[in-house]
């Protein structure tokens, strides 16, 4: 910038007091050009061609020629620099320098993270000047023999010790004695801060803040009045201390001053996720402002996984997100409830229906739907009927494409809209084709078609997603039918996202009931991958981190993730996922010694340790602790109770209204827009 182009002198000359604004147009570093070589710079400055006569000229100094010359700094450097008593004014910027004159007498780690995540630019530098230990011994044992006289005498005439004298002397002794062990070395510390603002009020309030957040550390800081000029040199980022206002650190407290920060993850826009628990900030952050919008929750049992996500949906839903949710543990009933979502029940004998046949029904160029769709298909009869054969396999294709043609239906898009088959024709289509493994096939699909499984998946679909907030409860499936329920419905709702679009969110609870099998497992990572195009986020939610790593399938889903959330971690999972996230070891430890809602949160590049919090009003309705759900249970009968006095005489049976209604919703959900529920989704079965 505007330095001296000449070697710097070993001590740089003080400034003399400024009396008023000194105004330097050249800068003070640009020392104007020595007498003896001005000839020479003004012949090369017209830019001669005919140099001889010059250029040999006997006393020349060989680098004045390209002192005339027009070089970088000088189109860098600024046109003027004002140096004021307590500013310095370079262009347009004003700049203070504060230098530390104290510090606190106990300091814990990472103690200026508050200056180093201060909400404005400062220029903040350190100097560290190792010190022989052997000059140090020397002062503290002349110090400690001060301090202990100053001691006796005050005993000796009968006043009172001073307390500040007796505990500096302790500390001087222990000092003494870990410089005497080795345990410690000793430095000379100096810290500078300059500020920088486009106007001097501004850099007025500024400096109050940063001195007000200094004094918070009982750090005492003052100007560099009169030395702006040194300070901002000294802050600059060519370690050179002008000030040299220094102070004695041993190495521990030297080491505490490391500027360990955290990238903060605070969005202007986006949904509240935590807070960061290393500054205290919040973590907001907009899924969808990633390159993809999914994201992937690893985490012990109970950690907080499912707590965190519905967290998210309800904070979604409030912006207009649409939401589905898969969920095999029956633990979106509340919040589906209280929202006004449609909560949509799979059981042995519901009346709810899905059909895995069904089409999209809208044409793209881009895409052959009825190929996807046979691919699929042909995942899902995998998963439906166990490990096949290749021949077994080459036989179910042909019946799939057959049993489609069967109902006119081709990759001509035009007939796509036509009825779709059901699992019954294509049991047909494989009892039709006559052949060994046709039959085998056919066997493995009865269950299915006629036996106890006959149920839901073998009917016309008598249902569709028109509330922005579906959720689809598969708890009482038996635990054998899950993965296969959640391939059809996941198929159902990827059908049902690519024939409109609209910002939404996927989430698949217990993930690895799919994961278990490579082919769900290959059609969930096939519908991350693809979900982007259709402005869709796929959460996906283990627990089985360890099994869920080490398949491709899993790592896949990871890499396509742009957002990665993990809670707390058992001592099995954590090596391996140290090794995927490249966690380092104190990380390691957070994961393993986590409490329930804590963990590390990556976007994009930047990851942060994070605190998952709720409101007193979200916690009602996103807690599954069986205590707290029992206690809940009771406290509404008692109401109810309490509402309907038991009847001396039989009257007609009164209709309590705390039967109907739903748990209270809290003020704070009333307030906001609720969902709006177009109508029952359900349409009879014809
Ligand atoms: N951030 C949190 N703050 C307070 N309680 C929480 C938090 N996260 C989880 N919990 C409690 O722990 C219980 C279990 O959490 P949950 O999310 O269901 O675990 P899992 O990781 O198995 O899905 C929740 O029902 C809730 O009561
Ligand atoms: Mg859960």
């Amino acid at each position: 910038m505007f330095f001296s182009f000449k070697p710097k002198p070993k001590n740089p000359p003080q400034q003399p007091p400024a009396a008023g604004n000194t105004s330097s147009p050249t800068s003070s570093g640009t020392p104007p050009a020595p007498a003896s070589s001005a000839p020479i710079g003004m012949v090369a400055k017209t830019g001669s061609p005919l140099p001889p006569r010059v250029v040999h000229a006997p006393q020349a100094n060989p680098y004045s020629f390209a002192k005339g010359l027009v070089s970088v700094k000088d189109i860098i450097a600024p046109s003027y620099v004002e140096v004021d008593f307590d500013n310095l004014k370079i262009n347009n910027t004003f700049y203070r320098t504060i230098f530390i004159a104290g510090y606190p007498r106990f300091v814990s780690a990472n103690w200026l993270s508050p200056l180093i995540s201060f909400d404005h630019s400062l220029f903040t530098s350190m100097f560290i000047y190792p010190t022989e230990a052997k000059v140090i011994l020397e002062d503290l044992k002349r110090k400690i023999a001060e301090m202990e006289a100053t001691i006796q005498s005050d005993i000796k005439r009968g006043k009172m010790v001073d307390p500040s004298v007796q505990v500096a002397l302790d500390d001087a002794l222990v000092l003494q004695a870990q410089l005497a062990k080795g345990a410690e070395r000793f430095f000379q510390f100096g810290l500078y801060v300059t500020i920088p603002s486009e106007n001097p009020d501004e850099l007025n309030q500024l400096s109050k803040e940063v001195e007000s957040t200094l004094g918070s550390l009982l750090i005492v800081s003052k100007h560099a009045t009169l030395q702006m000029e040194e300070g901002f040199k000294s802050t600059l980022p060519d370690a050179q201390d002008k000030l040299n206002i220094t102070r004695n650190m041993d190495t521990t407290s030297l080491a505490t001053t490391f500027p360990f920060t955290t990238a903060s993850l605070t969005a202007n826009q986006g949904i509240l996720y935590g807070i960061n628990e290393h500054d205290g900030s919040l973590v907001i952050f907009d899924r969808f402002s990633l390159e993809n919008a999914n994201s992937i929750v690893l985490g012990k049992s109970g950690g907080g996984k499912s707590f965190l996500v519905k967290l998210e949906t309800l904070r979604s839903l409030m912006f207009g997100t649409e939401v589905f949710v898969v969920d095999p543990e029956g633990e979106y009933k509340m919040v589906c409830d209280v929202l006004g979502g449609e909560y949509i029940q799979f059981s042995f004998n519901s009346p709810i229906k899905i059909n895995p046949f069904d089409l999209a029904g809208i044409a793209s160029a881009e895409e052959n739907e009825l190929g996807l769709k046979i691919l699929s298909l042909h995942g899902l009869m995998k998963v439906v009927m166990g490990d096949l054969s290749p021949a077994e396999d080459a036989v179910l294709d042909r019946a799939l494409v057959a049993t489609y043609q069967q109902k006119g239906i081709t990759p001509d898009p035009a007939t796509q809209t036509k009825e779709p088959p059901l699992m019954e024709d294509l049991y047909k289509v494989l009892v039709g084709m006559e052949s060994e493994e046709a039959m085998a096939l056919a066997g493995r699909l009865e269950k299915f078609i006629k036996g106890s499984l006959s149920g839901i998946f073998n009917q016309k679909s008598n249902i569709d997603i028109i509330n922005p907030f579906t959720v689809f409860g598969i708890r009482d499936l038996e635990a054998e039918l899950r993965p296969i329920a959640m391939f059809i419905i996941l198929d159902y709702i990827w059908t049902r996202v690519k024939r409109d679009l609209k910002k939404r969110i996927l989430i698949v609870d217990e993930a690895w009931y799919l994961m278990k099998h490579p082919d769900s497992a290959t059609f969930l990572y096939g519908i991350a991958k693809r979900a982007r195009k259709y402005y869709l986020g796929v959460t996906t939610i283990t627990q089985d981190v360890e099994d869920f790593l080490s398949t491709d399938h899993g790592k896949a889903i990871i890499t396509n993730s742009s957002i990665q959330m993990l809670l707390k971690q058992s001592a099995a999972s954590i090596e391996k996922l140290s090794q995927t996230f490249y966690l380092s070891g104190g990380e390691k430890h957070f994961l393993l010694s986590a409490d329930v809602g804590e963990g590390l949160f990556f976007a994009g590049p930047s990851h942060v340790a994070m605190r998952v919090i709720a409101s007193p009003d979200e916690y009602e309705l996103v807690t599954t602790k069986p205590e707290e759900l029992m206690h809940r249970q009771t406290l509404l009968d008692e109401k109810e109770k309490n509402a309907s006095p038991i009847p001396v005489e039989p009257t007609p049976p009164v209709v309590s209204p705390t039967t109907t209604t739903p748990p209270p919703v809290s003020p704070l959900l009333a307030t906001q827009p609720p969902v709006t529920n177009p109508g029952p989704a359900l349409t009879p079965t014809i």
